[in-house]
Parts: structure tokens; C-alpha cells; sequence
């Protein structure tokens, strides 16, 4: 019998300066998501490893609805057992459920025979992320199909550009393990901002951009700022600004809450730096009672979904 298990990376949503629709794969880090047929019309969740306390049942399971969204599409409802190992903890803000979500796209199309593109596949995964935490947005699935750094257009909301990435990048990630659920993060936002306030974000979105096709990694720096959602969560984070203070007086790029939370990102320009940051955030957290864990990886292009 045909099996095939995927792997989706964990990911970056929001970069700071694009609020649901930037995001970057990381590596190392993610989810395996193992399928075959099983000769019947049933999509059944075997196995969570790691993840008891994840929902079994084919319609909550983000893995299942993203297959039946598929079998919809293809109008073939040929059943699959699938077994989910998660790399990693949910509601950490590094897109777990977007990881499990991405690798059963990946691995339920490559069973098929690949009838998909990767697009297709970001709008299938999607489906998942909506299950999970209420919203189907695609800043994390995005990145863990594509890889990279990954954009969604404004032309078309189902398309997504494959942004150039600085070299020699390099992200330290702190997993404070406290629970911050997405749809709670999500519903603390203020409906409405300042002008002022939106014309700031909309200048350092610019320059982000500007700063990765001009390659110029003080303009990244500058650029690499979230005046309007980081006030609002940081406070859900406990050190969030003693440890961007620190991090960013150690000489990183940028610092932010990765996606909805409660993890954090500091991003740095050489591997020998990311010991430093380590250190610095270590020293830091090991002075409150919250249990964390580090996190390190590149940041390029030579990441996203793939067939093991
Ligand atoms: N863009 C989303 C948010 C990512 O910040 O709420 C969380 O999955």
C-alpha cells in the first residue's frame, strides 16, 4: 500500500511590518504528516503524536478538513488513514496548525499524483488554519508550502509573491510555553487606528520591501517595525520589552512577537550572533518562573513543504 508522509515547516507569520499576509519559513522545525488509502469514503486521524490534545474527529481535524476540501474540489472522496506527528507545540505562534495543514495538502497531492499546484495547495491548507483558530488567512501556510519569504498579493488574494531574503539570516526564536490561543489574540485587536499611526506602518512596509530587492540590510533594519499590532499583544508576553531592549542593544536586526503569539523572533545577520541572542534571551527568561525554549534557524529560500 502506497504511503507518503510530508514535512511542513514551522513559520514566521506577520514579520512585524505585514499583519496577515507576510510570513517565513523556518527550518528544522515543523510538523510529518504520514497518509494512505484505506479503501474506504472515511478520512481517519489514526495517530497525533504529541498533539493528545488536538480533535481525532475528521470534521475539527485540520489535516482531514484540508483533504476533504480537496476531495470536494476533485469530486473523488477516496478515504485516507492519516497519521500526524507535530514537531511542535500548538498555540506557540510558530504556525502549528498551519504546519499540520500544509504538510497533509503536500502529502494528500502527492498520493493523487500531484493533480495540484502549490497555489492550489495554499488555499487547501487554508481551509485547515479556518478550522483551527476561525480565520483562513494564509501568512503562515504560505511560507510552509512555498518556503522563503512569502507575500500575498494585493492583485489576487489567493496568489503570493516569493519576496528576495537578505543573506546570512538568521532567526533566534523564544517559546515562552504559556497558552495564547490565536482567536484570543485576534479578538484584543482594536477595530480602528490613528491615521498617523497607519501611515507609519505603511512607510516601514515600504521600505521592508524596498530593503530586500535593494539587498540593503540597513534599511531592513529600519524598516523591520510593528507600531499597531506589537502595542496591543506585547503585553500578553511577559519580558516582551526587556527582551527586545537587550536583543536589540546585542546589535539583531529586528525583534517581534511571531505571529498571534506567545513566541518571540529576533533576527540576526550571521550564525555566530544567534549564541549571543540565545545567551542574552536565557538570561532573561531564566529570571521569571515561565518555561521557554529556543528555537534557531536560517532564514532562505531553501525551506518549505516536502516529500520525505
Ligand atoms: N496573522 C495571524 C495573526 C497569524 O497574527 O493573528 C496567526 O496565525
Amino acid at each position: 500500500m502506497k504511503k507518503v508522509t510530508a514535512f511542513a515547516p514551522a513559520t514566521i507569520a506577520n514579520f512585524n511590518v505585514g499583519f496577515d499576509f507576510l510570513g517565513v519559513a523556518l527550518q528544522g522545525i515543523g510538523d510529518e504528516v504520514t497518509m494512505s488509502f484505506n479503501q474506504t469514503e472515511s478520512n481517519v486521524i489514526t495517530d497525533i503524536e504529541n498533539g493528545a490534545d488536538l480533535p481525532k474527529e475528521a470534521s475539527r481535524n485540520c489535516c482531514s478538513v484540508v483533504v476533504r476540501c480537496m476531495q470536494e474540489q476533485l469530486n473523488d472522496f477516496t478515504g485516507v488513514d492519516i497519521h500526524i506527528k507535530k514537531g511542535f507545540a500548538s498555540g506557540s505562534g510558530l504556525g502549528s496548525s498551519s504546519a499540520s495543514s500544509a504538510a497533509a495538502a503536500f502529502a494528500y497531492n502527492e498520493l493523487l499524483g500531484k493533480p495540484f499546484t502549490n497555489k492550489q495547495l495554499v488555499y487547501f491548507a487554508a481551509q485547515g488554519e479556518k478550522a483551527a483558530c476561525g480565520s483562513p488567512h494564509v501568512d503562515n501556510v504560505a511560507p510552509s508550502i512555498i518556503g522563503g519569504m512569502v507575500m500575498q498579493k494585493a492583485s489576487d488574494k489567493t496568489d503570493f509573491i516569493s519576496l528576495p531574503i537578505l543573506p546570512d539570516l538568521y532567526a533566534v526564536l523564544l517559546y515562552p510555553q504559556i497558552v495564547v490561543k490565536t482567536s484570543e489574540s485576534r479578538s484584543i485587536l482594536k477595530e480602528t487606528m490613528a491615521v498617523k499611526t497607519a501611515s507609519q506602518q505603511i512607510g516601514y512596509m515600504g521600505s521592508f520591501v524596498a530593503s530586500l530587492y535593494l539587498q540593503d540590510m540597513d534599511l531592513f533594519k529600519a524598516a523591520m517595525k510593528d507600531v499597531i499590532i506589537e502595542p496591543m499583544r506585547s503585553m500578553l508576553i511577559p519580558k516582551f520589552d526587556e527582551m527586545k531592549q537587550a536583543v536589540l542593544g546585542k546589535g539583531a536586526l529586528a525583534f517581534g512577537i511571531s505571529g498571534s503569539g506567545p513566541s518571540v523572533f529576533t533576527i540576526v545577520k550571521g550564525q555566530q550572533m544567534t549564541e549571543t541572542i540565545k545567551t542574552t534571551l536565557e538570561e532573561i527568561y531564566s529570571k521569571t518562573d515561565v518555561d521557554f525554549k529556543i528555537y534557531i534557524s536560517p532564514i532562505n529560500a531553501d525551506s518549505g513543504a516536502t516529500i520525505l
